[in-house]
Order: structure tokens, then C-alpha cells, then sequence
């Protein structure tokens, strides 16, 4: 095991009927006013509104609203909300979605505190503080509910960065997996693929913490074996619960220890994907570039992949694993190539360079401009 320090504030609630304890957990605090940042409308159809809303009533709670944040977030809706959030005066944010909302209302817990919230994106400045953070989930999927991280597009810069701060893992989290059983099968592939890839982007990087690496692997079965339930019932309430504990474990710090820190080529060439086209969601770019470096470094250093061959996918060689993830995401329905998200081969040189502007690109291998384009070429 390497050295490390863990450390994880974040409460959780989970399980059915475990939204109504929000306006508890908000009040107890000796808040009274926060504001209620969501997406498109989903938690209006779903009663997740409702159930959030009667809990805060019931507890003394007022709020103002704030919709409209898209997948794939971006700086200029959080700046809008940083200033309703002070013109309302609230005293926290309550974030009633999935990753893009939740990572929203994280950036705006910061900003408000901040010359301007880009500058923390940028390491121009500094996070000390924020407003503090309660969130519902309603896709399992990025870990965000109990992490410290958030991730934000700014279109004009073409730029998908991160954040990342103690003061930023939300104080509690409410995780009901029932109310996902209204996401679409396509949403609920993008989730699993991307917690997946939470995992993977540590489990290569060493050999030695073999009781991370044994959760690891359970974790990543477990999402396969559930997604494939989710697939023929959408409602199996026994597989959301899996699914969605697999997914907050997979980037809430368990998943990683003593794992070295991992190595994040791929999220970066993601997040480079969705910053230059906004309608690829995360999940699913991440389906299409985690094979294509899994090909591409297993024909450099094949002995890393064959404990995950044989513990993941009971193979005794790489390229049939390899074969039989490919499979899986194909089954159920998610893309296999670029192209097959709509990227355009021109475009591949301008992926390239949004991604060389990071200093620093993996770290089992450092990835060079050309690795990178090789790899995109064997992704197309
Ligand atoms: O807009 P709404 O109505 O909320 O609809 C959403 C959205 O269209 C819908 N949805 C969510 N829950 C639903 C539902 N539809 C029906 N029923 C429900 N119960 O699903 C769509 C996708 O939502 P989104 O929040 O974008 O998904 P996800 O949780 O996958 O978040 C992705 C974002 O998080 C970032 C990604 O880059 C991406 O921007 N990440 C955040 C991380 C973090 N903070 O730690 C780490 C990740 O690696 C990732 O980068
Ligand atoms: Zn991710």
C-alpha cells in the first residue's frame, strides 16, 4: 500500500423515502434559505420536486429557484446563479439533480466567494470557502454526491476543467435509487460507463493494494451485472441500489487507496470530446476512449491488463477482455467509435491540442501530442 490520508465529510441518506430528511438535515444546521439549483424539468415529472419542496416547507426552509442547467455544464449559467444566489441572500445551495447539476451548484458554493469563479478553473484563485452544499441525487453516476470536485465547460474557451477542494464535498447527500427508474436506459449506460471508468482510471496504475484492488473489482462487476438487469427492467429496484452505491464508491475516495493519485488520460480526453461538442455526454465518450487506450497500452505493457482480464471479465488474455467490454457497451447500445458520436475526422488535430494544453496528460504513460492522436485514430 502506498502512504495516504482519507478523509470523507460527506453524509449520506440512502434508500426509499430518504428525500424527506433534506429539510431536516438543512434546518438542523441553523439554515433557513438556500438556493434550489436543477436541470430541464425531470425531478417535476418524477415527484422529486414535490418530495424535495414539501420537506424544506415542513422544516421551515425558504428557497429560490434556479433551472436550466444543462449536461455538460457551463460557466455562464453558474455566474448567473452566483448572482441570484447573492442578490436572494441564501445561505446554501441545494443541488436536485445529476452530476451536471450538483457540480453546478458546487461552482457557484465556491464563486460566491470569488472574484470570479473561472479564475478557481484556471488556479488564478484560490478556494477557501464556500456556501454549504446538500444535494439529491437522481443519476448515479459521476460520485459527485460525495466528492470535492466539480467539472465546468467554458464554451467560448472550449475548455471542460475541474475543480477540486475539502470545502467542496457536500455536507449530505440524499441517494434514493428508486427515483431513477425514470431515466432513460441510454442515461442510466452513461452513468455505469462513466463510474467505470472511475475505477479503471486507478486500478491500472499498481499492484500492491490488493484489498483496493479486489473492491475495484467488485464494484466493476457489479455495475455490469446490474446495468444488464436495468436493461431488461428499468424498475428493478434491487439493481438501481447496487448500481447506484457501485457509482458513489467508485470516486468517493474508497476506490482508490493507495492507488497513487491514478492516471486521468482518459477523463481528459473526454472532457476535451464534450468541450469542443456539447451533446456528447460524458458516459458515453468515455465507452468510446477507455477501450481504445486499454488497446492502445495493452500492446505496450501487457502484463497490466491481465489481472483486470481474468478478475473483471474471466479471460486469461487481454484482447479477449478487451472484446468482451467492447460487447458489453455495444449491447447495450452505447457508441464504439468516434465517429459514431459525430465527430468529424478533421477535428481530431483541434481535440489534440485542447487537450495538450493540460501540462500533464496520464501517468502510467505520459501521453504525448502524437500517443494522443494515435490513440484518437485507433478510437475513430
Ligand atoms: O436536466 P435534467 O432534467 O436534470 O435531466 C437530466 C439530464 O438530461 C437527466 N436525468 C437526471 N436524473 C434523471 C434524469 N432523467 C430522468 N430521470 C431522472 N431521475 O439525465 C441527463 C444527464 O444528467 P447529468 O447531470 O448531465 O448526468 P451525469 O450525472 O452523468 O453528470 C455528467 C457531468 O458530470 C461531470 C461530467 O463531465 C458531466 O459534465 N463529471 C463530474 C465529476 C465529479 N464532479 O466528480 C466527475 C466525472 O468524471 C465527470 O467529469
Ligand atoms: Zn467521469
Amino acid at each position: 500500500m502506498n502512504s495516504f490520508s482519507f478523509h470523507n465529510p460527506t453524509r449520506i441518506h440512502f434508500g426509499a423515502g430518504q428525500i424527506s430528511v433534506i429539510g431536516k438535515e438543512i434546518a438542523d444546521a441553523g439554515l433557513s434559505r438556500v438556493l434550489l439549483i436543477a436541470g430541464s424539468g425531470s425531478i417535476k415529472t418524477n415527484g422529486v420536486y414535490k418530495q424535495v419542496t414539501e420537506s424544506l416547507q415542513k422544516h421551515g426552509i425558504t428557497w429560490v429557484e434556479g433551472w436550466g442547467v444543462q449536461a455538460n455544464p457551463t460557466v455562464t449559467r453558474v455566474r448567473e446563479l452566483i448572482a441570484v444566489a447573492k442578490q436572494e441572500n441564501v445561505q446554501a445551495v441545494l443541488a436536485v439533480g445529476g452530476g451536471s447539476v450538483i457540480d453546478t451548484g458546487k461552482s457557484v458554493a465556491a464563486g460566491f466567494f470569488l472574484n470570479d469563479v473561472w479564475n478557481a478553473f484556471c488556479r488564478k484563485e484560490e478556494i477557501l470557502q464556500a456556501l454549504p452544499i446538500y444535494t439529491v441525487l437522481t443519476i448515479s453516476a459521476t460520485g459527485s454526491e460525495m466528492n470535492g470536485n466539480a467539472v465546468i465547460t467554458n464554451p467560448e474557451e472550449q475548455k471542460k476543467w475541474a475543480i477540486a477542494s475539502p470545502v467542496l464535498y457536500p455536507t449530505a447527500t440524499v441517494i434514493d435509487p428508486g427515483v431513477q427508474c425514470s431515466l432513460p436506459f441510454q442515461q442510466t449506460v452513461n452513468g455505469a460507463l462513466d463510474a467505470t471508468a472511475h475505477i479503471l482510471e486507478y486500478y491500472f496504475v499498481d499492484t500492491n493494494p490488493l484489498v483496493t484492488l479486489r473492491i475495484d473489482e467488485s464494484i466493476l462487476r457489479t455495475i455490469i451485472e446490474m446495468t444488464d438487469l436495468l436493461k431488461a427492467n428499468p424498475c428493478d429496484l434491487v439493481a438501481r441500489g447496487n448500481l447506484a452505491w457501485s457509482a458513489t464508491l467508485a470516486l468517493n475516495g474508497i476506490s482508490s487507496i493507495g492507488l497513487k493519485g491514478g492516471d486521468w488520460a482518459c477523463h481528459q480526453i473526454e472532457h476535451a470530446l464534450s468541450a469542443l461538442y456539447p451533446k456528447i455526454s460524458h458516459g458515453e465518450g468515455l465507452g468510446v476512449i477507455f477501450p481504445a487506450w486499454i488497446e492502445f497500452m495493452s500492446e505496450r505493457e501487457p502484463a497490466k491488463f491481465h489481472r483486470w482480464s481474468r478478475e473483471v471479465w474471466q479471460e486469461d488474455n487481454p484482447s479477449r477482455a478487451l472484446r468482451r467490454f467492447r460487447d458489453k457497451i455495444e449491447a447495450w447500445g452505447s457508441a464504439g467509435r468516434l465517429r459514431d458520436l459525430g465527430i468529424r475526422k478533421a477535428d481530431l488535430s483541434k481535440i489534440v491540442d485542447i487537450i495538450m494544453v493540460m501540462p500533464i496528460v496520464g501517468s502510467i504513460s505520459r501521453f504525448t501530442a502524437s500517443d494522443i492522436e494515435s490513440l484518437l485514430m485507433l478510437a475513430y
